[in-house]
């Protein structure tokens, strides 16, 4: 199958996890690459829900590696209470997980900051999984940032914490007014987390370069969606790192032409957790009724994602910035009590018609959506596995979207499940 990457093409919990999971079978090596905790990737195998936040989806497959790469943020402590919970499954983890040297770390601070930052912004929340995103990755632009070699090497480790727990404590105490952290304290801690995760670090990209190499195969998780990406997502109302295909390159230090199939990953309709604009926003009972059904709450924080129609102008933004070679859909299962289903073909800015995502907030937010209506199949998707076995409707409208976008749909997610995926 040649190498994959799989990236969400909108504002993530597309099911990447459960497509990484499922195309995991035909790889060797899983990787992460951006991101951090923020992720909540769920697979179900066999019954039996796992939720991945940092560790790549192929963990859950006997044999299979996987690495997080220094594009990644690491929060110590989570990543080995992961390790442990998977551990405690009877899923090995040690030899099969390789942690890049240079990632930066999520310190505790960094959580903190996320909290009272998004708390300091009022209304304007941008309703961040409060995982410490946005700090970590400000202090690694910054360079001011812990690595996880920094861990492994005490001396440095007391001299960079040192320099920068004086700064965020000078900004916690003295601008919010909050308690501080005792170097002493979070010191030895993070000697602790060193000691427990050294025997799964290493240099990743000579790792990757080996790799890539010997021809093994390589399956690229994503994490967020395209519409989250700093650069090109819904800015402030993004994550803070480039969730578009580029990161791959950045996020392990491979150069281009290793990743031969580019598969976008979209529900058969759109969700977003937290603040900013949504033009296919259901409000009320329509939006309701996909969240029940979609059991559309977050697998990071619980929290009600908001609900809406497929948005085929987005999806052609996020199917250019990442080179899309191929989408797959999932949750299809999730329409088939519906009596319409209704697909964004274009916005109304101010009375004019286009075709283009705009790239001002402010213009995006007044876009009033074109629909396009189709009927539904009211009947039974879920679980399908031939696509000749879909419902002639729903075959329409897969079809529609292929044609809006020109890229063929090559999968279609009719159930949480492993299994219940249809192959074309
Ligand atoms: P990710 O972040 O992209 O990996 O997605 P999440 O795991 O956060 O959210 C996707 C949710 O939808 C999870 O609860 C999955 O178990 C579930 N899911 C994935 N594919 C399907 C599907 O085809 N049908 C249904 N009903 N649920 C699905
Ligand atoms: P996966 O990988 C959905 C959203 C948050 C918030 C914004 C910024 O599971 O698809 P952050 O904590 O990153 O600073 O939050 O981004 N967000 C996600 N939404 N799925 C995710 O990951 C997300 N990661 C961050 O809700 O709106
Ligand atoms: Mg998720």
């Amino acid at each position: 199958m040649g190498n994959v990457a799989v990236l969400g093409v909108q504002w993530g919990d597309e099911g990447k996890g459960k497509i990484v999971d499922f195309l995991a079978q035909e790889a060797e090596w899983v990787v992460r690459y951006q991101g951090g905790t923020n992720a909540g990737h769920t697979v179900i195998v066999k019954g039996k829900k796992y939720i991945l936040h940092l560790i790549p989806s192929g963990i859950l497959h006997p044999g299979k590696k996987c690495i997080i790469g220094n594009g990644v943020v690491v929060d110590p402590p989570e990543l080995l209470k992961e390790i442990e919970d998977l551990e405690r499954e009877g899923i090995e983890v040690k030899g099969r997980l390789f942690l890049s040297e240079t990632a930066h770390l999520i310190m505790p601070y960094h959580k903190k900051l996320d909290a009272l930052s998004e708390k300091l912004k009022g209304k304007k929340q941008i309703g961040t999984t409060l995982r410490g995103i946005g700090p970590a990755y400000s202090d690694k632009m910054a360079r001011t940032s812990l690595r996880v070699h920094d861990l492994l090497r005490p001396e440095r480790l007391k001299e960079r914490l040192e320099e920068t727990l004086r700064v965020k404590n000078l900004i916690i105490r003295e601008f919010f007014k909050e308690e501080g952290y005792s170097f002493e304290e979070l010191y030895k801690d993070a000697l602790a987390w060193g000691e427990a995760l050294e025997t799964y670090v290493c240099n990743t990209v000579h790792l990757m370069r080996k790799i890539i190499k010997s021809g093994d195969l390589v399956l690229f998780e994503g994490a967020q969606g395209a519409l989250l990406d700093i650069d090109h997502g819904t800015y402030p109302f993004v994550t803070s790192s480039n969730t578009t295909v580029g990161s791959i390159f950045t996020g392990l230090g491979i150069p281009p032409g290793h990743i031969h199939r580019v598969i976008g990953i979209s529900k058969a309709y759109t969700t977003r957790v937290g603040g900013g604009p949504f033009p296919t926003e259901l409000e009320g009972e329509e939006g309701q009724r996909l969240r029940d059904r979609g059991g559309e709450y977050g697998a990071t924080t619980g929290r009600p994602r908001r609900c809406g129609w497929l948005d085929l102008v987005a999806l052609k933004h996020a199917a250019w910035l990442n080179g899309l070679t191929e989408l797959t859909i999932t949750k299809l299962d999730v329409l088939d009590t519906l009596e319409e289903i209704k697909v964004c073909i274009a916005y109304d800015i101010d009375g004019e018609r286009t075709e283009e995502m705009p790239a001002d907030l402010d213009t995006f937010s007044r876009a009033k959506p074109v629909y396009k209506s189709f009927p539904g199949w009211q009947g039974l998707v879920k679980g399908t596995t031939n696509w000749e076995d879909l419902p002639t409707q729903a075959r329409t409208y897969l079809e529609f979207i292929e044609e809006a976008l020109n890229i063929p749909i090559k999968m279609v997610s009719t159930g949480p499940d492993r299994v219940e995926t249809v192959i074309r």
